[in-house]
């Protein structure tokens, strides 16, 4: 572990998963998103240099656990679950959940997901609504790796549908047009929820966290960063 000479203050290890565009993803190689951005420019307000590591979903949320990492940003929820084991910074992002299915599926409702198989990534928000509407662990559920994997599963026809994060969906739709994918989101059913910069139980570091984001929310940077990746 390094120290930065000038601030006198660690280097930080950032974990992420890139498996969720365009929050983390991978770009020829090089991982980018709106969390990355965001979280350089919250570490670099609060004065961290860090060493951004991407690694599989479950070993980011272990790593942080254990305090292996100092922090994870992957568009991960903040919920009560998670708050038993973690800390969270304040929240930047606001999500629900949308049902991606190839068109021609007749699916107007969350509801409409029973029967049908159902892709998920293991241990998400998303994997929980679909277990709200069809029971835990039903048969019906395929739960993945990777958000990647189960978008894969979808094309290749092994699952009907996918639950996940909204704007993971928006995006993914929009850049397979040619996979004839459809979705929708039920507002009665899903929850809005939030994400935040997941941190281990009680550091000294979440504190600075919450102050530098509260400052880039204050100054225009958060916007910027936030016109970037979602203009509209
Ligand atoms: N927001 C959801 C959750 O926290 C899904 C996050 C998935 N993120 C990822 N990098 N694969 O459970």
């Amino acid at each position: 572990e390094g120290s930065n000479a000038e601030s006198g203050k660690k280097t930080l290890t950032v974990y992420t998963e890139s498996g969720f565009k365009p929050f983390s993803y991978l770009d020829k190689g090089e991982v980018t998103g709106f969390d990355i951005d965001l979280i350089d420019a919250v570490l670099s307000e609060a004065g961290y240099e860090y060493n951004l590591e991407n690694v599989g979903w479950e070993s980011m949320l272990a790593s942080v656990q254990s305090g292996e990492a100092d922090l994870a940003i992957a568009g991960i929820t903040m919920n009560e679950d998670r708050k038993q084991t973690y800390d969270f910074s304040q929240p930047y992002f606001e999500s629900t959940h949308k049902i991606v299915f190839r068109e021609g599926e007749q699916i107007t409702s969350a509801k409409d997901i029973k029967g049908k198989k159902i892709g998920v990534q293991t241990g998400t928000t998303g994997a929980e609504a679909a277990e709200q509407i069809v029971g835990n662990n039903d048969k019906s559920i395929s739960k993945f790796e990777s958000n990647s994997l189960a978008f894969m599963s979808l094309q290749s026809g092994d699952v009907d549908v996918v639950v996940t994060d909204n704007v993971v969906a928006n995006e993914y739709v929009k850049n397979n047009p040619d996979a004839n994918l459809d979705m929708i989101t039920d507002s009665e059913t899903f929850e809005s929820e939030f994400y935040g910069i997941l941190l281990p139980k009680d550091t000294a570091l979440k504190e600075d966290l919450d102050q530098a984001l509260q400052t880039i929310m204050e100054n225009g940077t958060f916007e910027e960063i936030y016109q970037e990746w979602f203009d509209t």
